[in-house]
């Protein structure tokens, strides 16, 4: 940044897709210090972390730091209408785009449609109305410690539990083939590795009807990102699930079978 050639700094308050990583205190407003002081613009990509999904509507209202972008989606339609939105302050927005000739710059076909703009407006007014950040914050709480009281219980299966309200990821541990391992020179370890996570999401699928995803970029965590309306019957729904799962298939070899069987028995 001492060289003043870069514009921006981009960043998700806390990583979705990277395997739900939560910035350590502090982290975020020391970045905004060294934005401020080289006058590289802050933005914050809030694309999955915004309206209300980690307990407050903004994440990073948590650290009461305030960027100068703000990009925005998901949420925002309410889960019934694609629309995603760019924010900043009067200044830059005049800097970038204000005045007839700037003013086309960037355009696109479903820009300020007035249908998604109309459910972006309906869905922050439940969001609001409703308070889902405070019911973020309390479904998240019950989340995360029944599925620490998991980690707890099942150490060999879960490495770590990580999140904040309903933003929330499970890291599952490398389990490891031994002889198997040795059999396949390297490869079992290699599947066991990244695909647990996966296993155990098909699992919940095939089994129990409860949709997850593993995220894109760290593929032994499993992310549990429910619309905020759940309610705490289904998250026991989800704990109960899991822990039928884990007592069920102590190992990889055994998650393996049970796919297989159950690609077979389709
Ligand atoms: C953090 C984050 N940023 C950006 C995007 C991309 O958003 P869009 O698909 O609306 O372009 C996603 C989509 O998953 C995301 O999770």
């Amino acid at each position: 940044l001492k060289n003043r050639d870069v514009a921006a700094f981009i960043i998700e308050p806390i990583q979705g897709e990277g395997g739900v990583h939560i910035p350590e205190q502090g982290y975020l407003r020391q970045v905004r210090d060294l934005c401020t002081q080289y006058e590289t613009l802050l933005i914050f990509d809030e694309i999955q972390t915004g309206f209300a999904r980690t307990g407050t509507i903004f994440a990073c209202q948590r650290d009461t730091v305030v960027p100068d972008i703000m990009c925005l989606g998901k949420s925002l339609g309410g889960g019934v209408m694609p629309i995603s939105a760019f924010t900043t302050t009067e200044a830059i927005w005049d800097r970038a785009f204000g005045g007839v000739e700037k003013c086309a710059l960037h355009t696109s076909t479903f820009g300020g449609n007035a249908r998604a703009c109309a459910a972006g407006i309906a869905s922050i007014e439940v969001m609001i109305k409703e308070d889902l950040a405070e019911q973020t914050r309390g479904k998240g709480a019950y989340l995360l410690q029944g599925l620490r009281e998991l980690q707890e219980k099942y150490p060999a299966m879960i490495k770590e539990v990580r999140g904040r309200g309903l933003l929330i990821g499970v890291e599952f541990n490398q389990l490891s083939g031994g002889f198997l391992n040795k059999v396949t020179g390297g490869k079992f370890n290699k599947i066991a590795e990244e695909y647990l996570a996966a296993l155990v999401a098909g699992e919940l699928m095939n089994r129990y009807q409860i949709i997850t995803a593993y995220t894109l970029n760290n593929p032994n965590v499993i992310r549990f990102e429910p619309p905020l309306i759940v309610t705490r019957e289904q998250l026991d729904t989800l704990l109960h699930a899991l822990e039928d799962i884990f007592k069920k298939h102590t190992n990889i070899w055994s998650l393996i079978l049970a796919s297989g069987k159950n690609l077979i028995m389709k």
